[in-house]
């Protein structure tokens, strides 16, 4: 019988804690920087709404199932499968998850790359407050050949850093100040945004949705967006539930980091499209949209370069909490199955990421015209891993937990004594029928399968 406890693991020490790890792997660049992206390209208020549906129909039930399968194995995520169902395949599913998050890292580092060099614009006083000036002050950046690869390089050995020194220390402080920090700071934008004179277009497109603009593919977009956001479908939930202590309750938790991170995205998009229709930005500008929207609202506030310089500060903060626990998927892989030591695990990890990081950094300028089905190297990253990866890892962790796994494993970790509890049913109803189905509707739809 399956041990729920092994001793040796290390462990968060406090249930507050645990949400805040929890919260600080979901909310990052995923809510500010890919969620406007994607909406924007998708049509807005439709986008939206479908990816907020997506989030309680399919994200928040299979948190729970990787959080179940986590805590209660206390093991990688390929040692996690196996251990639940010995002899069986299942544990390919973890293969999926550990080159998913090593290809998320290489390209989201890109990104926290850049509000590195942002950060340091506004500090220095380099960041222009001119429109015009800032688009060519941008597009300069990420086409070059050696800045953006420099900062991917520097985010990723900042990340080593943290990352090496375990589990507990360096998660968890980080992310128990930062985030409501950060909370804060995009609700005061919201407000400035909510002034500026395409606020009312900006929010109308992103609240009256217009169901034409959907179509099969803009679906399997929001539904990998919200994996995505909630760091599932590769195991990321998995691996943290892993070290949680037992008497978190994995349902409530789950609840409160989707309705958090959920709510950061929207205010995301409250900033963002206000000022989209302000400076006369196109919304489907792709991966750049954020990044030429928001130098352009903070520059015309009163005291810009100290905002902005405070907004990337904690937006490279909250991409540090994000990709500490994509890293940790393969750590934990690489130091429990590979027997490595918890340093060269992390390094093994970093390193792979900083040379497909190198390629993503350099796929907006050098390296731009080698592409993949007509994406770059960057794009591709992107699209296989939301779209693709995270999706069939999301089936079928969603499948292995409503049909292979013991229903007593699943009620000790729901804390549940009585097996009558409506939600719980609901749960498993869920994962059983509902999220595979879902999942392999929208996808085979989209490949034009179905
Ligand atoms: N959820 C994170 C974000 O929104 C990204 C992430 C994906 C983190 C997968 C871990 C695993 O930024």
């Amino acid at each position: 019988m399956l041990s729920d406890t092994n001793n040796k693991r290390a462990q968060f020490s406090t249930k507050i804690g645990v949400i805040a790890t929890a919260v600080g792997s979901a909310v990052g660049l995923g809510n500010i920087w890919r969620f406007p992206y994607e909406a924007g390209s998708n049509g807005g208020g439709a986008f939206m709404l479908c990816y907020i549906f997506f989030i309680f129909l399919l994200g928040v039930p299979l948190i729970c199932a990787e959080f179940i399968v986590g805590r209660s194995t206390r093991s990688n995520e390929i040692k996690a499968f196996e251990k639940l169902a010995p002899g069986k395949k299942w544990f390919l599913n973890g293969y999926i998850g550990v080159l998913a998050s090593i290809l998320i890292l290489s390209f989201y580092s890109v990104v926290a790359g850049w509000t590195l060099e942002f950060f340091i614009a506004a500090v220095t006083g380099r960041m222009p407050s001119d429109m015009s000036e800032l688009h060519d002050f941008f597009s300069e950046f990420i086409s070059g050949n050696w800045r953006p690869l420099v900062w991917t390089v520097g985010f990723l050995l900042l990340n080593y850093l943290v990352v090496s020194r375990g589990v507990q220390k360096g998660i968890e402080r980080l992310s128990n100040c930062l985030m409501p920090a950060m909370t804060l700071l995009l609700i005061a934008f919201c407000v400035n945004s909510l002034f500026l004179p395409g606020a009312s277009e900006g929010v109308g497109f992103l609240f009256s949705p217009d169901f034409s603009k959907i179509d099969s593919h803009s679906l399997l977009s929001a539904m990998g967006q919200a994996f995505f956001s909630l760091s599932i479908g590769l195991g990321g939930m998995l691996t943290y539930a892993s070290y949680f202590p037992d008497e978190v309750r994995l349902g409530r938790c789950a609840t409160t980091t989707a309705v958090l991170d959920t709510f950061v995205a929207i205010l995301a998009g409250v900033i963002i499209f206000p000022a989209v229709f302000t400076y006369g930005i196109s919304p489907q500008s792709g991966p750049t949209l954020v990044f030429e929207t928001l130098p352009a609202i903070f520059m015309n506030l009163p005291g810009g370069a100290i905002w902005a310089a405070l907004f990337f500060f904690l937006l490279f903060m909250a991409s540090i909490t994000s990709t500490i626990s994509m890293s940790e998927i393969s750590i934990a892989y690489f130091e429990e199955e590979k027997k490595l030591c918890r340093k060269k695990a992390t390094a093994l990890t970093i390193g792979i990421a900083i040379v497909l990081g190198a390629v993503c950094a350099l796929s907006f300028g050098p390296l731009s015209n080698i592409r993949f089905f007509g994406m770059t190297v960057f794009e591709l990253f992107d699209y296989v891993s939301s779209n693709v990866c995270l999706p069939v890892g999301g089936m079928v962790t969603s499948v292995f937990v409503g049909w292979v796994i013991d229903r007593k494993i699943i009620d000790r970790q729901l804390n549940i004594r009585t097996n009558s509890l409506p939600w719980v049913k609901l749960l498993i109803f869920n994962l059983r029928y509902i999220a595979p189905a879902a999942i392999a509707l929208i996808f085979l739809n989209s490949l034009g399968i179905i």
